[in-house]
């Protein structure tokens, strides 16, 4: 492999990686946010909280940064899977012979049914959110969008729960490898440091993908 391709791939990884971790941010926001739903059945926090992210100039602006870092590490995770895959066409004989973690192989896979799992997402919520009509719904707080209703109705499905259940805890593997991963790309490799970080991303996957199954698994249930 030449200088070049090897410099190149490194800088790939790096601005992968750091997409990633933009992502994973979004990620906690977008968790706390939802998780409002199951604090206040009258949904008063959560559509009050929506409708602050949709009205508030930066983090509007934010949203563009966010499609942004999703396209960027999307296109350099497939790039570098082709080169991956090129670079090692004879694929390995006997199971557990690379290296690799369990879940590091599959993350092209899981990647890829997350990246399916948000075109439905998106058409469940953002486009209706930014451009259809949402029922507005009044409280002594003032006049919101009720977004939480849409929620609340979709998780009323159970076909839409098991989907969403199955969709989160394949986007929790695909965190649990890709966080540590990040790390690694970013130069953070050290005997003390690396279980450490590991430990970290994997207590993190656990908590962020329970939080998102929760949402979907409660109002089926209890709404
Ligand atoms: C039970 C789980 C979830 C619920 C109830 C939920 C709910 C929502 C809602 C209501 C919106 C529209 C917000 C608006 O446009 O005002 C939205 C947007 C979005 N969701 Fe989710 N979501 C969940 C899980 C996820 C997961 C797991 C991901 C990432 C893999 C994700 C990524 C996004 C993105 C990127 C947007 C568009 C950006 C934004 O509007 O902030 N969501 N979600």
């Amino acid at each position: 492999m030449s200088k070049t391709v090897t410099y190149s791939s490194v800088a790939k990884k790096i601005i992968m990686s750091l997409a990633g971790l933009f992502l994973t941010s979004f990620l906690v926001i977008h968790l706390l946010i939802n998780l409002l739903i199951l604090f206040d059945k009258s949904l008063e926090l959560f559509n009050q909280a929506a409708h602050f992210m949709a009205t508030n100039p930066l983090i509007q602006t934010f949203q563009y940064v966010l499609f942004f870092g999703f396209i960027l590490h999307i296109i350099l995770g497939v790039v570098l899977q082709i080169q991956n895959w090129a670079a090692r066409p004879v694929r390995y004989e006997r199971k557990g012979s690379s290296e690799q973690s369990y879940f590091s192989k599959f993350m092209i896979h899981t990647g890829a049914i997350v990246f399916i799992f948000l075109i439905i997402h998106f058409a469940n919520f953002f486009v209706k959110a930014k451009f259809g009509h949402i029922e507005p719904i009044t409280y002594d707080s003032g006049t919101y969008e009720n977004l939480g209703q849409l929620v609340v109705m979709l998780f009323s499905d159970g076909a839409y729960v098991i989907f969403y259940v199955i969709a989160i805890l394949l986007l929790g593997f695909h965190l649990e490898h890709g966080f540590q991963s990040a790390f690694q790309s970013l130069g953070l490799n050290h005997s003390r440091y690396t279980p450490f970080i590991k430990g970290v991303g994997t207590v993190f996957s656990i908590l962020v993908t329970l939080g998102f199954i929760a949402i979907p698994l409660v109002i089926y249930i209890s709404f």
